[in-house]
Formats: C-alpha cells, structure tokens, sequence
C-alpha cells in the first residue's frame, strides 16, 4: 500500500495520570491503542500501519497490534518512541516501508476516531497532493489576552479551525520538514505546523466530534460512556 499510518502512542500521559502510558490504559475492556487502531483496519484500502510506543511495552503492543489487524497483521511494525512527541514522530517516520508515499500521522489518544474521517484525510490528500489537517469550527469565543491577563482582543472564531488528526502529507515532504526544523521540533505542536513553515499548503477537511484527545480523566470518563453506548 502506497499509504502509511503512523499512529504515536509513546506518551507517559501525565495529564491522566493513570500511572502508566495512555495508549495502555483500559477503556469499556480494551486498551487505548487497540480502540485507536480499530478504524484504521477498516479502511477501504489497506494501509502500512507504524505504532510508536515506549521501549518497555514493544511486546505488548505487538500483541495488541496483532489482534487489532487481524489478517493484515503483516501490514503493521511497532517501533520505539522518543521523549517528545516529534521524536516519536520521526521514529515512526524511520520504520515505515519503502513504498509509502502518502504518510498520516495520528495520536493513538484520539482513540474513538471514525474510519469516515481517515477516509475524508485520504481522499483530500489523493485529490490534492497537499497536507490534509482534520478540523472543527470553535464554538467557544476566544480572547487574546495580554501578560497580565487584560484582554486585547476578541479574535474572528469564523476563521479558525480546532484541528485533529490523521495529518496526511507526502511523505517526502515531511520528511524534509522535519529535517529543517530539527532545532525547533519541541516547540511545534503538530506535523501540519512543521510542514506549513517549511512553506507547502495544508488544506483543513472536516473533523467530528467522536475524534477528541483523550488528555484529561474527564475525556477518559467521556471515552469509556461513549463506547459503552456504543457497543450495548
Ligand atoms: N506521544 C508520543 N511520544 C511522546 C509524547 C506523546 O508518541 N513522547 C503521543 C501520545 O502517546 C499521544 C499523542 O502523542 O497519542 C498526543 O500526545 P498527548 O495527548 O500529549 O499524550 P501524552 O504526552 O502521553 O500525555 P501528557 O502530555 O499528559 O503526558
Ligand atoms: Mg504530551
């Protein structure tokens, strides 16, 4: 398959404070990564698959990963992450198999991803050849604030967008990205942020709700009702 997914799950998950990784914690009976994983083997066509995860948990990932891909288990690598998530991006950008053209990058908290939304990022990305960023309107208004908390401006919400993963890129191109903004790879908070300075497009298609970042023990709550709802 000439796409690759790149799903990091190298993350201590501090905010959540399980005491372990957040793509090893149990959710409605199945860990993290395996309800991550799940939408990604559905797809209509196959993809490669690279899931970055702590040193200690290879195994175990292994494992997981097996039972999430079924039949294409020869469709997935697991490699080792970093201290940051953009080392764990590059680790898994290192593992992935020498046909892939077109490579997403997805966090493994956004476990209750919909398949539709891996398929709207293909699809733009085929179409485009741009990177492809899913996103949501924000709801909320938002106000520049000031260094002692003074507001200075209400900034024009119709133009922003709450973005989410799969990032979709050509590969080549991120590659290089990233080889560019090696001294400031920490600071960035997303792939799409690294690829856009290095000076190519990024088109934003719509995200879902369902696609939120598993961060807090308040999203673990709102996860684990969602997929008990689901699979009653
Ligand atoms: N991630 C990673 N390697 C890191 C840090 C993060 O692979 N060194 C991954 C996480 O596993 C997660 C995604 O990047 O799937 C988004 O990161 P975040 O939600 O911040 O997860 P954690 O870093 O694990 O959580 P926290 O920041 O609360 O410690
Ligand atoms: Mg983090």
């Amino acid at each position: 398959p000439a796409v690759g997914v790149i799903v990091v799950a190298a993350g201590s998950g501090t905010r959540l404070g399980a005491g372990i990784p957040k793509a090893f914690v149990s959710l409605a009976g199945s860990t993290v990564l395996e309800h991550a994983l799940a939408p990604v083997f559905r797809l209509r066509d196959a993809v490669q698959v690279v899931v970055v995860v702590p040193a200690d948990r290879v195994g175990e990932a292994e494992a997981i990963g097996r039972r999430a891909a079924g039949k294409a288990a020869d469709h997935l690598r697991v490699a080792v992450g970093g201290d940051t998530r953009q080392s764990s991006v590059l680790a898994g950008l290192a593992a992935l198999w020498p046909g892939v053209r077109t490579v997403l990058v997805h966090d493994a908290a956004r476990a209750l991803t919909p398949t539709e939304q891996f398929e709207r990022v293909i699809d733009a990305a085929a179409r485009t050849g741009w990177g492809v960023v899913p996103g949501l309107p924000v709801t909320d208004t938002i106000k520049r604030v000031d260094a002692g908390d003074l507001v200075e401006q209400t900034v024009d919400r119709a133009a922003l967008r709450a973005v989410q993963t799969p990032q979709a890129f050509p590969r080549d191109g991120l590659v290089a990205a990233f080889r560019v903004a090696e001294d400031r790879l920490a600071a960035a908070t997303d792939d799409a942020a690294l690829y856009a300075d290095a000076g190519h497009p990024v088109l934003t298609v719509a995200g879902s709700e369902a696609a939120f970042k598993i961060t807090t023990p308040w999203d673990a709550q709102r996860a684990e009702r969602l997929l008990v709802d689901r699979d009653r």
